[in-house]
């Protein structure tokens, strides 16, 4: 109820042009800059190599109008466990040994963890998606954590959320949240504004098309400074403020993590660098990530369904 007030406000906001800064804004995250990447069909390319069908498109003058879904889970899969449990010290198996995908934009292919508790591997990207029913069953406002009531999260992630707040201001880091979840409307209509003011190609760099957005997780948080205000008016919201650069260097002891670091956005992660935007992930998840080097897409790639033994070995050993 509070999100839908909150959109109405917004959607009130820019037709207006002249209104103040609604409390909750739900136009978060405007596009990066850099271009989009190419396609590397490297699959396909493997599948020649050693000769066998490995089940993914075949390359040829027509391509299929959209990709073909994730092969049949054949390596374990994850334990089932509470979301609850995940948050505090689960760090998932690796699962999947494919090359991580190149990012596409025009296609629409069904996550395959889109269960709630599944939360901590669920991929989405700007192919993968959740549907649009997606809709996290235990929202809580941050307010207990010292932010606006409006903005709502996960519940099992308050705990971490409060504890980190509470580091960065006692740091003379004061944080402030600028977006948080997302419903599949609201990103309708979020996506829909930056296309307006960007054109399809950059917004698609910088927006999530609808399903496709970590916001809808309940997971994503868009972090300003303790002042309040557009995290991308600064030129490099992580080194321009003490905020983006506390965050930058501790958020994810707290379980959070920079999903569009720069340097790898957008070649690895598909969006432009977001030094504002942090997906939770649990504080072992997180450390693990950190440790691992890999972005986050990354990182989640390899706990996505995999080809099978079979398939891997060929794979691995192609040069033989
Ligand atoms: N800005 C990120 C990609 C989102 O819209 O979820
Ligand atoms: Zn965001």
């Amino acid at each position: 109820m509070q999100l839908r007030a909150a959109t109405g406000l917004v959607i009130a906001f820019v037709i207006a042009s002249t209104a103040a800064t609604p409390a909750v804004n739900a136009l978060a995250d405007p596009p990066g800059a850099t271009p989009a990447p190419t396609t590397r069909p490297m699959i396909a390319a493997a599948s020649a190599t050693i000769g066998i069908d490995l089940r993914l498109p075949t390359p040829g003058p027509t391509p299929p109008p959209t990709p073909t879904p994730m092969p049949t889970v054949m390596l374990p899969a994850p334990t089932p466990m509470s979301a609850l449990a995940r948050a505090a010290d689960y760090v998932p198996p690796i699962t999947n040994e494919r090359p991580l995908p190149a990012c596409k934009y025009d296609v629409d292919v069904p996550t395959t963890y889109s269960s709630l508790d599944d939360w901590q591997i669920t991929m989405v990207d700007p192919t993968y998606t959740v549907p649009d029913t997606y809709a996290p069953n235990d929202l809580v406002s941050a307010a207990p954590a010292g932010f606006y009531s409006g903005y709502e999260v996960r519940s099992f992630m308050l705990p971490d959320l409060t504890a980190m707040a509470s580091a960065a201001a006692d740091a003379g880091a004061p944080l402030g949240l600028y977006s948080t979840y997302r419903d599949y409307e609201t990103q309708v209509y979020t996506f829909g504004h930056w296309v307006g003011v960007l054109g399809y190609g950059q917004a698609s760099l910088g927006s999530a098309r609808p399903g496709h957005s970590e916001h809808q997780l309940g997971l994503a948080l868009d972090f300003t400074t303790g002042s309040g205000g557009e995290p991308w008016a600064y030129y490099n919201f992580a080194r321009d403020t003490a905020a983006g650069a506390w965050l930058s260097a501790n958020a994810w002891k707290y379980g959070f993590i920079m999903s569009y670091p720069y340097g790898k956005s957008p070649s690895v992660t598909c969006y432009g660098f977001e030094p504002w935007h942090y997906r939770y992930m649990g504080r072992a998840a997180a450390a693990d990530i950190k440790a691992s080097g890999l972005t986050l897409r990354e990182w989640l790639w390899l706990r996505q369904p995999g080809l099978g033994p079979r398939a891997d070995r060929l794979l691995v050993f192609t040069g033989e």
